[in-house]
């Protein structure tokens, strides 16, 4: 992708930018989604920003697992913190890039995106053809 094509997130990461995002649950955030999650289920949380949500999200998948995936590498150590302060472990948090994902088609359950849809670029419907792919058929 050139230079011209990257999204910028343009509110950054500031400290009151983090603390507006860190109030989110899953519950208060994705309740259209909770109904729909099983325990087994294996998730991506594209731009997990502070992770408040994945982390608890992780909660309803005790034997699944959940990635937050965020472009944005400097945040990932407090959602890191977080998940450990929580004690949750079925999770892990992966610095990169929606508009150059490396995942293998049909390995997860369920992909989301909250928040960003200016983040989808001039190459969005690229990306989410292959968020499709990345589905598997449960998804
Ligand atoms: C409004 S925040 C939402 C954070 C979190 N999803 C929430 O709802 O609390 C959007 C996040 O998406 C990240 N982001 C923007 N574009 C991205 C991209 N192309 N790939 C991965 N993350 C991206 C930003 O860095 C930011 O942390």
């Amino acid at each position: 992708m050139s230079k011209s094509e990257t999204a910028t997130y343009t509110h950054g990461h500031h400290a009151s930018v983090v603390r507006s995002h860190s109030w989110r649950t899953a519950s208060n955030s994705i309740a259209f989604l909770l109904p729909l999650i099983k325990p087994h289920m294996k998730i991506l949380d594209i731009g997990c920003g502070p992770g408040t949500i994945t982390v608890d999200l992780a909660s309803y998948i005790p034997d699944g697992h959940i990635t937050g995936l965020e472009r944005a590498g400097n945040i990932l150590p407090s959602a890191r913190s977080l998940a450990q302060e929580k004690g949750v472990t079925n999770i892990d948090f992966v610095e990169g890039d929606a508009n150059a994902l490396d995942y293998e088609d049909g390995v997860f359950d369920v992909v989301f995106w909250l928040r960003n849809v200016v983040g989808l670029s001039r190459r969005g419907n690229r990306i989410m053809g292959f968020l499709f792919g990345i589905l598997n058929s449960l998804g």
